[in-house]
This record gives C-alpha cells, structure tokens and sequence, in this order.
C-alpha cells in the first residue's frame, strides 16, 4: 500500500513540476515573490533617456546608459516622449512644450525599448515599470502601441482586469513573473486601458506624485497630479526626489538637476525621510517609485531595499 501511495505522489508531483514552475527569487530577493506589486518600492531613474557624462549638458539628469541603469537596480524607467521628424522620441523640452530640438534628444522611443527587452530577456525574473509622459497626446493605437509591438513588448505587458486597479489588487511580483507579464506600462496622459492598446495605463487615476521641480532640500510632501475614483490611500504613490537649483533667478527662472548636491539628494537619509513623509498620506505606507536624477550616485538602490525591508 505505502509504496504505491509513494509512487502515485511521486508521479503527481513530476506531472505537475512543469507547469507549477515558480519564481523563487523575484527582483533580487526572495520575500519580493509574495508581496503584491502595489506593496513594492521600486528604485526609478527620472528622464532615463537623458543621459551624458558631458557636464556641459544642463539638460541632462542621468550620466550611465539604460542597461547601466538597469544593472544598477533602476526597476522603474521614466521619460518624455514627443514626435519629431515623424517618429517619436525621447525627449526633453522644459518650458518649450511641443519640439525636441532645445534640450536633449534621446533617438527614438522604438530604439528605447529594444535595449529595454533585451535587458528583460537576460533577465526572466523582474519586473519592469515604465511611466512615460506624452504632453502631446500623441496616439495610443497609431504611435504608441506600434513601438511597443515592434520592440517586443507588448506580449509582456500587464492587463489588469479592471482599470483603476487599487494598491492592494495588484498580483504579487510572483505571480507576474510566473505568467509572463512582468512589465507595466503607465502614460500621464492620452492612455485608458482600453482597445488594442489596453496594456498602455492611464497613471493618475491608480498613482499620485509628489510635486515636482522641487527646490526644497527637505522635500515636504504634498499629493499632486491625482485623478480618478479611488482613494488617496487607494493609489500607489511616487516621490519626484529630485533637487532643482534655479540658474536663471530672474522671471520664471530657470531649473536644472545639479549632480552636487546628488550624493546629498540621493543618500539613504534623504530618500527615507523623504518616504516617512509621505506615509502619512498612504496609511503608513512606504512610496511604490522613488524616482531619482543621477541614479549612479548615492545610495538609491540601499534606500529602496530599506524602504522594502530587504536591506
Ligand atoms: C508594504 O506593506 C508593509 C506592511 O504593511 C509596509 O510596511 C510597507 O510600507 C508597504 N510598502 C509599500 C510600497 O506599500
Ligand atoms: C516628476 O515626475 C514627473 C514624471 O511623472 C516628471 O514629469 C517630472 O519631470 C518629475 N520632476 C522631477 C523634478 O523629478
């Protein structure tokens, strides 16, 4: 009797280990698999495109590439994006809304998510968050979608079952990972989750936002750029911890990321009290995305493992 026993369960569990494949690390740290993804703090790199080690470039707020960035942590990949010469780029523009040719041209957001997948595909077991701004409304299904079918990422796009998602419905980064669809797309403006490019995420009705430009070295918190029917608590949040110094102070002045103050702005100290300051607005909750310029310097990785209580 025992031995069949044994033998049936031994085959049951050779049957079933196939299909049951289970992550077992997910985004570095084991205890990661079972937390949802709305329970997460995430290490993100603001205008990831803007990247030169060129100091002469007031535009720029990264130094280190995209796959540096990834290599570094960064699980949250921001940008802008506005057409130019018929395609869309990656691009910085300031006070100058709708050209990409003042400031810092990134190529092509096509050209972006294939370094994007090719870090994805080396590495099955993270999941990747990408919140890009689209101040022109540029089209979902005609513009966006296509860069995303043609970097081959949209297969591994999260489609949530219903749209705003609550913190607390996300899946856990387990199971994103065990079904494949392990990256999730956010757009400021022009997206509703709905139609052939469902995978494209209105971002304010499910995530709020510090302020940004901000030029105050302690970082008050304030809820900006909510929408939608959910609560405060109810959305996912991310702290804009980036420093501004002003280097025009006349008129509206104007505002650049400053690499000195970077391993202040970016130390483990900053970033957590940064964190505590929000919590009250998130029912004690640390932030979602901790979005940094100069993501290689300072301790953005260290702060988020504390924040998710990995360190
Ligand atoms: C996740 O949940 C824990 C326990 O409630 C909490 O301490 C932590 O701040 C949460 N993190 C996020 C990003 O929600
Ligand atoms: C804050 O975040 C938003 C992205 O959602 C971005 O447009 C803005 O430039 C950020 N500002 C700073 C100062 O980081």
């Amino acid at each position: 009797m025992l031995p069949w026993l044994f033998i049936v369960a031994s085959l049951t569990l050779a049957l079933a280990s196939p299909s049951a494949k289970r992550a077992t690390v997910c985004n570095g740290h084991a205890e990661l698999c079972d937390r949802s993804f709305g329970n997460v703090t995430f290490f993100g790199s603001h205008d990831s495109f803007a990247f030169t080690t060129d100091p002469i470039v007031l535009a720029r707020d990264q130094e280190v590439d995209i796959p540096t960035q990834l290599g570094l942590g960064v699980r949250l990949l921001q940008a802008q994006a506005h057409m130019r010469n018929g395609a869309l780029h990656f691009c910085h523009t300031s006070t100058y809304p709708s050209h990409c040719r003042i400031l810092f041209d990134g190529g092509t957001v096509e050209n972006y998510l294939k370094k994007v997948k090719t870090f994805l595909d080396a590495n099955p077991n993270e999941v990747l968050t990408l919140i890009f701004t689209n101040p022109e409304g540029v089209s979902i299904p005609n513009i966006w979608k296509p860069a995303f079918d043609n970097a081959g990422i949209t297969p591994l796009a999260f489609v949530p079952p219903s749209i705003p998602m609550k913190a607390s419905d996300w899946p856990t980064l387990g199971q994103l990972i065990d079904s494949g669809k392990r990256v999730v797309v956010f757009l400021d403006a022009g997206a509703d989750g709905q139609g052939s490019g469902n995978f494209i995420l209105p971002e304010f009705p499910m995530i709020w936002e510090t302020p940004f430009s901000q030029t105050d070295a302690s970082f008050p918190c304030r809820v900006d750029r909510i929408q939608g029917p959910l609560s405060t608590q109810d959305h996912m949040y991310m702290i804009n911890h980036s420093l501004n110094v002003n280097i025009l102070p006349i008129g509206d002045g104007v505002l650049v990321s400053d690499p000195v103050d970077a391993p202040v702005t970016n130390g483990v100290t900053s970033i957590v009290n940064h964190a505590n300051g929000c919590a009250q607005f998130a029912a004690g909750r640390a932030p979602n995305f901790v979005l940094l310029d100069y993501v290689n310097i300072g301790q953005g990785k260290q702060a988020v493992d504390i924040l998710n209580g990995v360190a």
